[in-house]
């Protein structure tokens, strides 16, 4: 074991650490957490997932396991109050690092911080801001969706349509919003209404959507490519509105990248409009290098 400036030990995080990571998960002040179907604590026993220990005890965590295979989220951050975030940081960043660079050289590394002091840590270790995600919300009754004839009909999705949804995910999404068969199975059971569109038994669409104590939230949303266009998307939306509008629910919200023109007409098209929330996503390329 190498103690470092912290005076910590870093090790990679086991199952015996689980209560230990989630007093600081649940009770400490600097935590910064991945919006994810995966509870941090559940990608223990994938690497990088590393802690600081002093004296036997954990003072600060940092899972970046990549998920897809080129694309490293970081999923967990957190620091004990009474050390310093950045000295952490400076710590067990450069060893998640060595690691991510064994497994390829072509992983990119990115975040989406909710609090300045993380984004301030990542702008200190070379990361970047490549885009913004913004959030919409829709109100029952506010306006009235209205598909027409789409040639394919929208039904409930099955645990068995599952690597077609991964397919269609694949091919519409760009590298780092991709999700994989094992996160899709976690959204899917999570999901208060998942559909797909279907023609001529193709699978082409798909839509999941979350539960939330004002109504929904559309956490999924894809098109296969060669079947934009022919208004799939938006039957899609409209039919989760109709949906939710059913079950009383009378707000729903989505978050989609700020230059997503189609993503954002679409959902405008819908009656979403605008929050004004908005979060930054910072990528890491020097892996790339
Ligand atoms: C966004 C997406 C789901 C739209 O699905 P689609 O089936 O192609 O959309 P539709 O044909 O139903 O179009 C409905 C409306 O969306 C908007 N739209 C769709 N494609 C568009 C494009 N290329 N440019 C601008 N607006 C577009 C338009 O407002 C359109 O209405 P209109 O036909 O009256 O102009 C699809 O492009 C997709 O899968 N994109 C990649 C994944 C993604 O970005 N998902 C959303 C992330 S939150």
């Amino acid at each position: 074991m190498v103690t470092h400036a912290l005076q910590a030990s870093i090790r990679t995080a086991t199952k015996a650490d689980t209560q230990s990571l989630a007093n600081l998960v649940h009770f400490e002040q600097y935590v910064h957490r991945h919006l994810d179907w995966r509870p941090p604590l559940e990608w223990i026993g994938h690497a990088p997932y590393l802690v600081a220990e002093r004296n036997r005890n954990i003072i600060a965590a940092l899972a970046s396991p990549p998920d897809p295979p080129n694309i490293a989220w970081i999923r967990l951050f957190a620091v004990r109050s009474d050390f310093s975030p950045k000295a952490a940081w400076e710590e067990l960043w450069p060893e998640a690092l060595a690691t991510l660079e064994q497994f390829s050289p072509s992983v990119s590394a990115a975040a989406i911080p909710m609090q300045s002091w993380f984004r301030k840590l990542l702008e200190f270790s070379g990361f970047n801001q490549t885009h913004k995600v913004v959030v919409l919300a829709w109100r029952a009754g506010v306006e009235a969706c209205s598909p027409g004839k789409i040639g394919a009909i929208i039904r409930p999705m099955n645990l068995d349509d599952l690597s077609a949804v991964e397919d269609i995910d694949m091919a519409a999404f760009g590298a780092v919003w991709q999700n994989t068969l094992s996160c899709l199975e976690l959204a899917y059971r999570q999901a208060a209404i998942a559909t797909v569109a279907e023609t001529e038994g193709k699978l082409v669409g798909y839509q999941i959507s979350t539960a939330t104590t004002m109504g929904g939230h559309l956490a999924r949303l894809a098109v296969t490519p060669a079947y934009q266009g022919r208004g799939i998307g938006y039957s899609l939306l409209c039919d989760m509105l109709a949906q939710f509008e059913r079950r009383g629910a009378y707000h729903v919200t989505v978050n989609t990248q700020h230059d997503n023109l189609s993503s954002l007409s679409l959902y405008q098209k819908a009656g979403f409009r605008r929050t004004g929330e908005e979060y930054p996503v910072y990528q890491y390329y020097p892996l790339l290098k």
